[in-house]
């Protein structure tokens, strides 16, 4: 067993604690060499990780940030809703890259598929509301809603002709989203589907199961995140899935009392993307100021995202959910440049000193500069939860790790 694994135990677990993009991709691929299998439970191509490895930028949304690791089994679990067409597209990106996939992929029977139409009416639905959702438009909502109403198709029917059942949809998605709907391609989709990924959908829970039997570890990969969960997010500008750590068991059919850690990733400041509250938010010229210097644009969407500082209270609501044992805090070099940093504390923005001195890509708590340590450690002290790593540039070696 690595020393990572001493400390994190042989199941750990890596979630986003804000509105997402926090940059869980970076934390996971440097765990991923340590892990036997790579798990993504729930979301779908909604999500979106950007990983540079070697200066080389890589974007996915549905296969985890680990996949780029060539040994290692990947999952993607009963949670998740998969658009094929894009599935097959980061094969083929993986393929194209040298990354053998096919025959380490292991993909749930139970997930459900999200069609083209989803697409559509996720986009029709977000312009029939009042106060508009700011959706992906990636058809996640509508592709749940199916689920939840017992009418999804889930992966299992790809070996299976479901062409009458989705040719029969097409009138009923006309009459109540205006949306027409175009079943020779969806067919057509399953098809290609079914003869590239056909053999690596399977009982997923079955192996897992196995895999720990047998001593395997696990690497839990979460998506979106915290404040985003369908229950304990900030409802309605939420996704539709579950994306704490116990909606992550839950869409592999992991058992809770297997998971020895959970690392919360959260930024040294805030973003959200997307409609709702933000009550972190920076304002003037400190706004476009954070979103340049930490590239905060959408990987899914390309949308510029909202910035502001960092709000530990909401650190505390997203701790209260997951029972951290460890921090993540990223792109800490981003906050460089600022004079004073506020932080929401308590309902209140505290205005904590800046340290106005370069900390990209020091690797060493010790060296970083005074002020930089003690909000770090401030960070400690109101949330009771150990800053573990610190992320001091967007390179896999450019993060501190305390152990
Ligand atoms: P949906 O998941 O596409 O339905 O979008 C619902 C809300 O979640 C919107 O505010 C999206 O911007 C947000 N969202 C969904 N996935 C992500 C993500 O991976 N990162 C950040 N925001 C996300």
């Amino acid at each position: 067993m690595s020393s990572i694994q001493n400390t994190l135990g042989p199941i750990t677990s890596v979630i986003g604690a804000q509105w997402g993009d926090e940059g869980k991709g970076k934390i996971v691929d440097i765990l991923a060499s340590e892990y036997d299998i790579i798990a993504r439970a729930c979301g779908g191509a909604n999500a979106g990780h950007t990983i540079v490895v070697e200066g080389k930028k890589h974007v996915f949304h549905l296969m985890p940030s680990g996949c780029l690791h060539a040994d290692k089994q990947i999952v993607l679990g009963a949670g998740l809703v998969i658009h094929l067409p894009t599935l097959l597209k980061e094969i083929a990106t993986l393929e194209e890259n040298g990354i053998s996939i096919i025959d380490r992929l292991h993909i749930s029977h139970a997930a459900h598929i999200v069609f083209d139409y989803h697409k559509e009416v996720d986009a029709a639905l977000e312009e029939a509301r009042a106060n508009p959702i700011g959706t992906t438009k990636r058809g996640i909502g509508p592709a749940y809603m199916d689920k939840a109403a017992r009418s999804g198709i889930r992966m299992e029917s790809l070996s299976a002709d479901v062409s009458d059942e989705l040719r029969s949809r097409v009138p009923h998605i006309k009459t109540m989203y205006g949306v027409d709907m175009d079943a020779d391609t969806e067919i057509q989709n399953l098809k290609d589907a079914q003869s590239k990924i056909g053999s690596c959908i399977k009982d997923t829970v079955a192996y897992l199961a196995n895999a720990r039997k047998s001593g395997k570890s696990i690497l839990i990969e979460g998506a979106q995140a915290v404040l985003l969960d369908i229950d304990h997010g900030t409802y309605p500008f939420v996704t539709s899935s579950s994306t704490t750590l116990a909606g992550a068991l839950q869409g592999l059919g992991i058992p809770p009392m297997c998971v020895k850690s959970c690392i919360g990733v959260a930024k040294a400041y805030c973003t959200r993307v997307g409609e709702g509250e933000f009550d972190s938010a920076a304002s003037g010229e400190a706004e476009e100021r954070l979103r340049e210097r930490g590239g905060e644009y959408g990987s899914t969407t390309g949308r510029p995202r909202r910035t502001g500082w960092l709000n530990i209270d909401q650190l505390n609501i997203a701790n209260a959910t997951n029972g951290f044992t460890a921090w993540n805090v990223t792109k800490l070099d981003v906050l460089d440049v600022e004079e004073v940093i506020p932080v929401m504390i308590n309902g209140k923005l505290e205005e904590l000193p800046g340290w106005k001195e370069n900390t990209a890509g020091i690797t060493n708590f010790d060296d970083l500069p005074e002020n930089a340590q003690k909000y770090i450690l401030r960070i400690e002290k109101e949330t009771g939860v150990p800053v573990t790593f610190i992320g001091t540039g967007p390179g896999r070696e450019e993060m501190i790790t305390r152990t």
